[in-house]
C-alpha cells in the first residue's frame, strides 16, 4: 500500500527558488494537503533555499500566508504543518552555501538518527538550472549518505530546454550527476485526473477499444484553449510562444495518452513507453504540408504586455494538421490547437469515429459518433451518437450519453496535480514524469514546425482577443480533413 510506503520514508525536500511563484501557487498548498490527507513521511522536512533573507519563522509565517490565501484556517494541524518547514538563505552561485546546505542536511539525518531521502526541486528559471545542478554534485548532496537507503531524486519543472538541442545540453548535464530513475521531469497534464483516467477508460474497459484505430476513428482533434492571456509571464513567454509552452507538452502528451497502445503492465516502466512509441512516430511534416496546414496568430495587445519586445512574432494561438506513423492510426488526421485569450475555456480531446456503411443515419452532412474527454469547462466524458427519435416516423437525432466526472468545486487546479506529483516522486513512481526519449521525441516534431515559422513560411496572423476570430481563420485547416477531401 502506497500509504505505508510513504510513510516509512524520512524525506528531506529541498527547494530551491522557495519564495517564488511556484511555492505559492502550487508546492505549499499540496504538502499541506497531502499532510491532512497523512500521505507524507513520519518524518519530512522541507528546507527552503533562496536568496532572500529570512530565518525559519520568518519563511513560516510566509507559507501560513500562502495557505490562508488559499483557504486555509489557523488551526492545530495547520501550526503543526509550518513546524515542517525550515529556511537556508544563500546565493545559488556560491558554492559555500551548497556545503552548508549539506552540513544542515545532515545535521537533521543525525537528528533523525536515520539516513533520510532527499529530493531536490528546482523552482528557478531554467538560466539558473546549470549551475544549481553543477554545485549541487561537486558539494556531494547528489549522492545518498549510506551505501544501503537514503535516495536522493530531482524534479525539474518544464521547459526541458527550448528545443531539441538545448534540451540534450540539459539532459546531458543532468545525465551525469543523475541516472534517469533519479530523475523526475514535470509535465502537470499528465497528472490531471481526467487525462489519467483516458487510460482506465481505454484499457479498464472492453467497449470501444476493439474500433480505436484507423479503421474506425476518421481524426483526433485536440484543444487548449485558454480565456486568459500572457498576463505578467511576458518575459518568459516571448521569444517562446504557445507552441513550445504546451504543444511541445501538454498537447503531444494528450496525443500520447488517446493514441498509445495497451502498455499490458501498468508499471511506469511500460507506460512510459508506450507514450514514447507514439511520440517518436509523429510523422515529420514537410515545409510544404507546414506551409499549407499549421497556422499561428497573436493577439491584438500582446505587443503592450510588461516584457514582450515591441516587434514581437512570437505565436500565442496555432493550429496544427500532424499524423501519426503508427500501425494504429496511420494517416488519421491529428488536429492539435490552443490558444490564449479566446472567446471560451476549453481543453479536451475530441475523436471521431467513421460513418458505419451502409449507415441508418440521417442522408447528407452529418456528425459522426465523438467521443470527448473534456478536461475544462467541466471533467467529463461524453459520447455522441445517434437515436431514433420518440415518435411514429424513423426520425433521428443526435444524443448524448454524458458522464460527470466531478462537480465544480471538487477540484483545485495545480495543487490536485501537485500533490499527485509529489507524493509520487517520494515512493519513486516515475508513471506520470517524462522520460527524456519523450522530450527528445516531442522537441524534434515541433522543431521541424518552429523552423518553418521562423523563416517566415508561414506569416504570423492577428487576432482579436476574446473572439473566435484565429479559430475560425484557421478553420481551412478542418475543412481539407473533412472526409469528403482525404
Ligand atoms: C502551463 C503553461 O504549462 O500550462 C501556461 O506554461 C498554461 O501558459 C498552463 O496556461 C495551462 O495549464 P492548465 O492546467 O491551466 O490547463
Amino acid at each position: 500500500m502506497k500509504i505505508d510506503e510513504s510513510k516509512n520514508m524520512p524525506t528531506v525536500f529541498v527547494i530551491f527558488g522557495a519564495t517564488g511563484d511556484l511555492m505559492k501557487k502550487k508546492i505549499a498548498p499540496a504538502l499541506f494537503n497531502l499532510y491532512k490527507k497523512g500521505r507524507l513521511p513520519k518524518l519530512f522536512k522541507v528546507v527552503g533555499v533562496s536568496r532572500s533573507i529570512l530565518s525559519d519563522d520568518d519563511f513560516r509565517k510566509r507559507v501560513g500566508e500562502i495557505l490562508k490565501s488559499h483557504g486555509s484556517k489557523e488551526d492545530e494541524v495547520f501550526r503543526s504543518f509550518l513546524e515542517v518547514f525550515l529556511f537556508k538563505s544563500g546565493q545559488f552561485d556560491n558554492e559555500e552555501n551548497y556545503k552548508n546546505i549539506a552540513k544542515y542536511l545532515l545535521d537533521i539525518d543525525v537528528s533523525w538518527g536515520v539516513c533520510s531521502n532527499k529530493l531536490f526541486y528546482l523552482s528557478v528559471p531554467p538560466v539558473h538550472y546549470e549551475m544549481i545542478l553543477k554545485n549541487l554534485s561537486s558539494s556531494g548532496l547528489t549522492l545518498p549518505c549510506s551505501q544501503q537507503g537514503g535516495w536522493t531524486r530531482i524534479l525539474v519543472e518544464k521547459p526541458f530546454g527550448k528545443d531539441a538541442k538545448t534540451a540534450i545540453v540539459l539532459d546531458n548535464l543532468l545525465g551525469t550527476l543523475f541516472r534517469e530513475e533519479q530523475i523526475y521531469r514535470i509535465d502537470h497534464y499528465l497528472a490531471k485526473e481526467m487525462l489519467q483516467n483516458i487510460l482506465t477508460f481505454r484499457f479498464s474497459n472492453n467497449l470501444f477499444e476493439d474500433s480505436w484505430h484507423k479503421d474506425f476513428i476518421e481524426k483526433i482533434e485536440i484543444r487548449l484553449l485558454e480565456k486568459i492571456g500572457v498576463e505578467e509571464r511576458g518575459e518568459f513567454y516571448d521569444g517562446i510562444g504557445a507552441l513550445r509552452d504546451v504543444g511541445q507538452n501538454h498537447l503531444l502528451q494528450m496525443l500520447a495518452l488517446v493514441a498509445m497502445d495497451n502498455p499490458s503492465s501498468f508499471d511506469a516502466v511500460s507506460i512510459r513507453s508506450k507514450r514514447f512509441d507514439v511520440l517518436e512516430k509523429l510523422k515529420m511534416p514537410s515545409v510544404e504540408e507546414i506551409k499549407n496546414y499549421s497556422y499561428r496568430a497573436q493577439y491584438e495587445g500582446y505587443k503592450n504586455i510588461k516584457g514582450v519586445k515591441l516587434k514581437s512574432e512570437t505565436e500565442t494561438y496555432f493550429k496544427i494538421l500532424a499524423y501519426l506513423d503508427t500501425p494504429r492510426f496511420k494517416d488519421v488526421p491529428v488536429v492539435l490547437e490552443s490558444g490564449k485569450r479566446m472567446r471560451e475555456q476549453v481543453k479536451e480531446i475530441v475523436i471521431t469515429f467513421k460513418h458505419q456503411t451502409p449507415c441508418l443515419c440521417p442522408p447528407g452532412i452529418h456528425y459522426k459518433n465523438k467521443i470527448i474527454f473534456s478536461v475544462e469547462p467541466q471533467e467529463r466524458i461524453s459520447i455522441r451518437f445517434w437515436s431514433k427519435k420518440p415518435g411514429l416516423d424513423m426520425e433521428m437525432e443526435e444524443r448524448e450519453l454524458d458522464f460527470l466526472y466531478r462537480r465544480d468545486g471538487e477540484r483545485t487546479q495545480y495543487v490536485e496535480e501537485y500533490e499527485k506529483l509529489l507524493l509520487d516522486c517520494i515512493l519513486g513512481d516515475q508513471t506520470l514524469f517524462v522520460s527524456t526519449d519523450e522530450v527528445q521525441a516531442m522537441w524534434k516534431f515541433t522543431d521541424a514546425i518552429l523552423d518553418v515559422w521562423y523563416n517566415d513560411i508561414v506569416p504570423l496572423k492577428f487576432y482579436n482577443p476574446d473572439t473566435d476570430e484565429a479559430r475560425e481563420s484557421s478553420g481551412y485547416i478542418e475543412e481539407y480533413i473533412s472526409s469528403d477531401n482525404l
